[in-house]
């Protein structure tokens, strides 16, 4: 049995006539960039995550990017983020001008708070938690330390479409939360996409503003911006997405936990923990396995497609040298770095192709 780490086909396939339907509209129409099939989507967004407003953009790091920009990040200041995670949230704060502050994961793989404070220096501006995996990072400790210290908070949920905590939908604990909509996500475009929410109306007409050249009408520009557009057609394809977000996030749910009863008593590997309170919404299933490597290679063999989110954290990487961490400086991401495994996780994925997965897994270690 072949068990991709990702299929895509499938859902297109479910989908395909309401697609093709959104696609003919859109190239009917001849209004190819933003317009009311992309305000339409950001309407529905934001409804989806409690938010007033959100600003579709044309991928996730231009999201983060813009966020940190209209928040007025900017050269001498930091922004703490989490070591581990993907390289855009570093990206966007060095876009922005400012210097990323690096900071260990909790047993969860978020934001380690305790962490966070002991890294607050005058310099400080805002704190980016990213919702790794699909679960929420622990938002209420770190709104917690941002209030007592004045600091600003935009959430990286790029991974965290619908999560929530406490019942409190992602996109509601800070300033601004970014998205991804790469293919490979909870929610994602046939092309590139992304987008920001926030309840805050003068920081949503400035991040408008700015992802459009600054310009509140046609060649009258305000301030100096760029282009994050979002296409029409990746926002029709999203808005015909959408409705059905809640149910492959059930899907993604009840996959995490056939997973989970297959593979927890296997003395060598540990299943994804989940935070009390938490809504976990599966974009990666990963666990921790000793032997890491051979059972990759393992399973690769089986035709089984894992992957390493990620195999190197942010401080190791040659591009941030110059920041001048050393090994040793992030115990739990760099030994979290040796040990995880991502398994196939997508909404259709079949009860025996999970147990398939799981099968391999205990033969490997038989
Ligand atoms: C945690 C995280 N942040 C940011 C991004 C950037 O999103 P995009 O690839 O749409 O630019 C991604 C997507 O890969 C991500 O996983």
């Amino acid at each position: 049995m072949r068990v991709p780490f990702l299929d895509l086909k499938i859902q297109y396939d479910s989908i395909r006539s309401e697609i093709a339907e959104a696609v003919t509209r859109v190239l009917d129409s001849t209004q190819y960039i933003l317009g009311p099939e992309v305000t339409r989507f950001e309407d529905d967004f934001a409804r989806e995550h409690d938010a007033a407003h959100c600003i579709a953009t044309n991928n996730g790091t231009s999201a983060l990017h813009l966020a940190l920009w209209a928040l007025g990040i900017k050269k001498g200041d930091e922004v703490i983020l989490p070591v581990n995670t993907f390289i855009a949230t570093a990206e966007a704060v060095l876009l922005a001008g400012a210097t990323p502050i690096f900071v260990d994961h909790d047993e969860y793989y978020g934001i380690d708070p305790e962490d966070v404070e002991r890294r607050i220096t005058r310099r400080t501006r805002a704190i980016l938690p990213v919702h790794l995996y699909g679960q929420p990072a622990q938002m209420d400790a770190i709104a917690a330390i941002a209030s007592r210290h004045g600091l600003l908070i935009v959430e990286d949920a790029a991974q965290a479409h619908l999560a929530s905590l406490h019942g409190k939908s992602v996109g509601n604990w800070g300033a601004a939360t970014c998205f991804s909509f790469y293919p490979g996500k909870n929610l994602g475009a046939y092309g590139e996409g992304g987008a920001v929410i926030t309840n805050d109306v003068d920081l949503a007409t400035r991040m408008r503003r700015l992802r459009d050249h600054g310009s509140e009408h046609k060649y009258t520009h305000v301030v100096a911006g760029h282009n994050y557009r979002l296409e029409a057609l990746q926002g029709a394809i999203l808005s015909t997405k959408l409705p059905h977000l809640r149910k492959w996030t059930d899907q993604r749910r009840a996959n995490a936990e056939c997973y989970n009863s297959l593979v927890k008593a296997l003395p060598q590997v540990s299943v994804p923990r989940v935070r009390e309170h938490a809504k976990h919404v599966y974009h990666l299933y990963v666990i921790q396995a000793n032997d890491r490597d051979a059972l990759k290679r393992y399973l690769e063999e089986k035709e089984i497609g894992v992957g390493l989110h990620y195999p190197t954290p942010l401080h190791m990487q040659p591009c941030f040298a110059s920041l001048g961490y050393k090994e040793g400086a992030f115990p739990r991401a760099e030994k979290a770095a040796k040990r995880i495994l991502s398994l196939p996780m997508y909404p259709e994925l079949s009860e025996e192709q999970i147990e398939f997965v799981s099968k391999s897994i205990e033969t490997f270690y038989q």
